[in-house]
């Protein structure tokens, strides 16, 4: 059998957009209160993308940060990865859209859709493609701007919700390091316990759509919390497990950023004190495929990874779906 390379991150950066969207102000759009949304949420604030700012907008100003801290040039980019669930538009992809911005002339480029679990499904992708020896350096990124899919006359989920983007370069890294296992699965069976109804092909958009409210995000919290607890728990084994290493071996959690009450839950379960597991949801809440880079390159700007340790990325989300990896950094 060929010798796999070994693959890994080489370069990190991030964006949220400036506007700051606190639990005060939603007290005064919805029926809530900040009491009730640091309780059952963890969450306090969360970035809002400006009138007008789109994806391509917040995954462009953390590619440049991901390039530069790699010590590379666009040109040398081969593959560009943006998982998203809220593209500039539904052609061209938004990672068409960034090859052009970013000038990675010749880059590869395309979106994948896996919501929350979207950025782990690309990095798999990207090591995939990486290891087999077609491309040498993809720029994957996970970039989401909810707000614009967010009802916000409805407190069920607008206080859920965020923008923002991270982005990491895969390539090449020295032997024992890198992506040791990923873990990524579907429960299609349940994809309208959180969707967006109407824009596709089944239910094209119309004003009897708007009016219905079907272009905003429809979230059952109870069941799609059940499946969340269930998934990070029977996926972190998996992926450990594949990695031949156990729960005593990681360095450092990185679950999507959801709500605390998951994380939490997820922690008693691995027996993580909270020096090993980030979190940055009361900061940011939830921003889908951004959520996991996010937190991964905050930790990494903070210092809170040196080279060898076991880092652990999880993640859940529509789909259902749900991915897994196992890190050495
Ligand atoms: C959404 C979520 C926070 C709700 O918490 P919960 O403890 O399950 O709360 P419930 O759904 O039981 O709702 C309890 C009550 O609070 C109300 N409520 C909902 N949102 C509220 C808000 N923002 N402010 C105040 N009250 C609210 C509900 O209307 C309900 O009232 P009722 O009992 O009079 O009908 C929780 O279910 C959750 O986090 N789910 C997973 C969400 C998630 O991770 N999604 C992303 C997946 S990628």
């Amino acid at each position: 059998m060929r010798q796999l390379r070994p693959v890994g991150i080489i370069g990190t950066g991030k964006y949220v957009p400036e506007r700051i969207l606190t639990n005060s102000d939603l007290e005064k759009m919805v029926e809530t209160n900040d009491e009730w949304i640091v309780s059952r949420t963890g969450i306090k604030e969360r970035h809002i993308a400006a009138p007008g700012q789109a994806t391509s907008d917040l995954a462009y100003e953390a590619a440049l940060k991901a390039l530069e801290s790699a010590g590379m040039k666009a040109e040398e980019l081969d593959l560009i990865i943006v998982a998203t669930v809220t593209p500039d538009s539904a052609f061209p992809s938004t990672a068409c859209i960034l090859q052009d911005k970013l000038g990675a002339k010749g880059a590869a480029a395309f979106d994948l859709s896996a919501a929350c679990s979207g950025f782990v499904y690309s990095l798999a992708t990207a090591t995939g493609f990486i290891q087999n020896g077609m491309y040498n350096n993809a720029l994957v990124i996970g970039a989401d701007t909810l707000s614009s899919i967010t009802d916000y006359t409805d407190r069920n989920t607008c206080v859920l919700f965020g923008d923002g983007a991270g982005a990491v370069i895969v390539g090449e890294v020295p032997e024992g390091r890198g992506f040791q296992s990923f873990d990524l699965g579907a429960e299609g069976s349940g994809g309208s316990l959180l969707n967006l109804e109407a824009g596709g092909s089944r239910l094209p958009a119309s004003h009897q759509t708007v009016d219905d409210k079907k272009h905003f995000i429809y979230m059952n919290g109870r069941e799609v919390f059940k499946f969340a607890v269930r998934v990070m728990g029977s996926a972190t084994e998996r992926v450990l497990t594949k990695a031949g290493l156990t729960k005593e071996n990681i360095d450092l959690f990185v679950p999507h950023q959801a709500n605390i009450r998951i994380i939490q839950s997820a922690m008693q379960r691995l027996e993580l004190p909270p020096e090993k597991v980030v979190v940055n949801v009361d900061k940011y809440a939830n921003t889908s495929a951004a959520s996991i880079p996010l937190a991964l390159v905050e930790a990494a700007e903070e210092g809170r990874m040196k080279e060898g340790d076991a880092v652990l990325m999880v993640g859940f989300g529509g789909g259902l779906t749900w991915g897994a990896s196992v890190l050495i950094w």
